[in-house]
């Protein structure tokens, strides 16, 4: 439904602003006094990767690690992937590693203040250049993100698909129009909170919305329809293997090339199981090819890594992924930086992809199981 005119933004900020005061989180990274743009910048780049219940311990570890923009420029790009591995999206923790050293290069080490200088730095598009401007300059520069989407969505009953670039334009107009000139970081953080605590996607708790007086969804009984369903791609099923070769007591990783998928992430050597002469769709650089660069060759046994085979179920983007581990011997150890042995233990440390953390995991239980199995013969 067009709107004639811009909401009047006094029905929407003092409410949500109030509510938030008294029901917002006590997370980590927020703070009453003035917020340090660096911080708010790592907490918004893992908040758009996972939950907050998962962010929590990794932007503790993060800025624990890397307290300031310096210490982050300084690291290795591998170090700063490997306290990101698990929260996926790695490019997103190369960019950040980008972002600060281009702060200290062209800043100094100090945040800009506006939005066109943030979203100048490599990795700070639009959402983030608002945050980091609101929450850490109080600058009055709106955000929009899922959750923000979803609330306008309901708020003013915008009749547009999840996702879609109608409703991500409608957000952006309205968060423009709504945002006040002074304590938008509020405003902005209100929002947020709300679509995470009260106005979530299946079951919102209108009964507890500081802003169910003015919310058009709510009116005419559509809260739990809109935004509508987004229309998905049915997700393409993959078959992989994964190589589990085995030499006093380590394991053989290798590291997944540069310019493709999770570039510079450690993984168990892989192929994508394709009918002879179909390309592969995931797996271009498959575990055969790679040995064979080498020269190596590889001796696979009957397909059980010990025990029942270990199978791992992993989904990226439109895949659906099944992976099973294959137990081989290779007749050579392989030479060059992108390879390693390392124990289950130690394997975490290279900073791995999701499905390696996946399989040392299954792999870890199974030799639980098998010592706990062992001792009772
Ligand atoms: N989601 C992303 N950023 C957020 C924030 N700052 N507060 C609440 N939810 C969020």
């Amino acid at each position: 439904m067009p709107r004639s005119s811009a909401p009047d933004r006094r029905k929407y900020v003092p409410p949500l602003v109030r509510w938030f005061a008294q029901a917002g989180r006590d997370l980590p990274w927020r703070s009453t006094g003035p917020r340090d743009p660096y911080r708010v910048w790592i907490s918004e780049a893992m908040l758009q990767q996972t939950r907050v219940a998962t962010v929590i311990d990794y932007y503790g570890r993060f800025v624990t690690r890397f307290p300031d923009v310096h210490s982050l420029a300084k690291a290795s790009e591998a170090e700063v992937l490997q306290l990101w591995s698990g929260l996926g999206y790695y490019r997103r923790a190369r960019l950040l590693h980008a972002g600060a050293c281009a702060v200290v290069e062209r800043h100094g080490g100090r945040f800009p203040a506006t939005r066109a200088e943030l979203e100048a730095l490599p990795g700070i598009g639009p959402y983030t250049a608002g945050a980091i401007a609101s929450l850490a300059f109080d600058a009055p520069e709106p955000l929009v993100d899922g959750n923000v989407e979803r609330v306008f969505a309901r708020l003013f009953r915008i009749e547009a698909a999840q996702a879609s670039a109608e409703l991500r334009r409608r957000a952006w107009e309205l968060a423009r129009a709504l945002c006040p000139e002074q304590g938008a970081g509020a405003w902005n953080e209100a929002l947020m909170e709300l679509g995470a605590l009260i106005c979530t996607p299946r079951e919102p708790r209108c009964e507890l919305c500081p802003l169910a007086a003015v919310c058009e969804a709510l009116h005419s009984g559509r809260a739990k329809e809109l935004p509508l369903p987004r229309q998905r791609p049915e997700p393409f099923a993959v078959e992989l293997e994964v190589l589990c070769a085995r030499a006093g007591g380590r394991l053989l990783f290798c590291r997944r090339p540069e310019g493709g998928r999770m570039a510079g992430l450690w993984e168990l050597p892989t192929r994508e199981c394709v009918p002879a002469g179909m390309p592969t769709r995931l797996y271009p650089d498959q575990w055969d090819a790679r040995l064979c660069e080498q020269r190596l060759r590889c001796r696979e046994h009957d397909g059980k890594a010990g025990g029942e085979p270990i199978r791992v179920r992993h989904s990226i983007t439109c895949h659906r992924i099944r992976a099973t581990l294959v137990a081989g011997e290779l007749d050579r150890i392989p030479k060059g930086e992108d390879w390693q042995w390392r124990t289950l233990a130690e394997a975490p440390s290279l900073g791995l992809t999701g499905m390696a953390r996946k399989f040392v995991r299954s792999m870890e239980r199974a030799q639980r199981e098998q010592d706990r199995a062992s001792k009772k013969a």
